[in-house]
């Protein structure tokens, strides 16, 4: 899709908070400072749209962005982050559970991975966690400019073996930095919104 219109719908916390325009949605998840909000802006052609970190635990809220009045993207919380206090952890999981299990205009999730080490047992986690509400995953292992060319093969196919990927799932690498990986996500993203 080519995209010149994006705006910040409504950060929210709850359910009677996001929208009610009904458009196909992707949600954004993964570990805190896996590169979610990085993802999104590259995607999007922006470099701060989504605000982004060095520091862990930046998006805190469930943020909508309304790609030109056709879908939203979801940049949602990072889990697996030790710092933020155990009732903190709570909330997060409680606001990203009652958003995946029952938002009904949901079309897929994309599941980022650090392309550096192995998918995290919070990462296996989510991705079972998705399965089980029959959400379509694209997996996307990134900060691939921070690997070897060498290594991608072993990559991913580590990732491919350790979530457990189902036959029916995709793995793109990615690089927020490079842009490399961004058309082939953007192909999984028409397809899923049926744009
Ligand atoms: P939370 O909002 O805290 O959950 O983090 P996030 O997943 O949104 O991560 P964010 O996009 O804020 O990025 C975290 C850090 O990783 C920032 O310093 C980014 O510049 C860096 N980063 C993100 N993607 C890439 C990438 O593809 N390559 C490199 N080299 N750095 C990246
Ligand atoms: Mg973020």
């Amino acid at each position: 899709m080519k995209v010149n219109n994006v705006s910040l719908t409504i950060s929210a916390v709850s359910a009677k908070q996001y929208p009610a325009t009904g458009y196909p949605e992707i949600a954004f998840v993964g570990r805190s400072n896996v590169g979610k909000s990085s993802l999104i802006n590259r995607l999007i052609d922006r470099k701060s749209m989504a605000r982004t970190s060095s520091v862990p635990g930046k998006t805190q809220t469930l943020n909508f962005y309304d790609i030109e009045d056709q879908l939203y993207f979801v940049d949602v919380p990072g889990y697996g982050f030790a710092k933020v206090s155990k009732a903190a952890r709570a909330k997060f999981a409680a606001m990203i559970e009652e958003y995946l299990s029952t938002r009904q205009q949901l079309h897929g999730a994309v599941l980022l991975v650090d392309a550096r080490h192995l998918p995290s047992a919070d990462d296996v986690s989510m991705y079972q966690y998705l399965k089980y509400f029959n959400i379509d995953v694209l997996v996307i292992g990134t900060k691939v400019d921070k690997t070897s060319k060498a290594r991608r093969q072993t990559i991913m196919r580590d990732i491919k073996k350790t979530l457990d990927l189902n036959q029916t799932d995709q793995l793109i690498m990615f690089s927020a930095e490079t842009g490399e990986g961004k058309d082939a996500v953007w192909a999984w993203l028409d397809a899923q919104a049926n744009i």
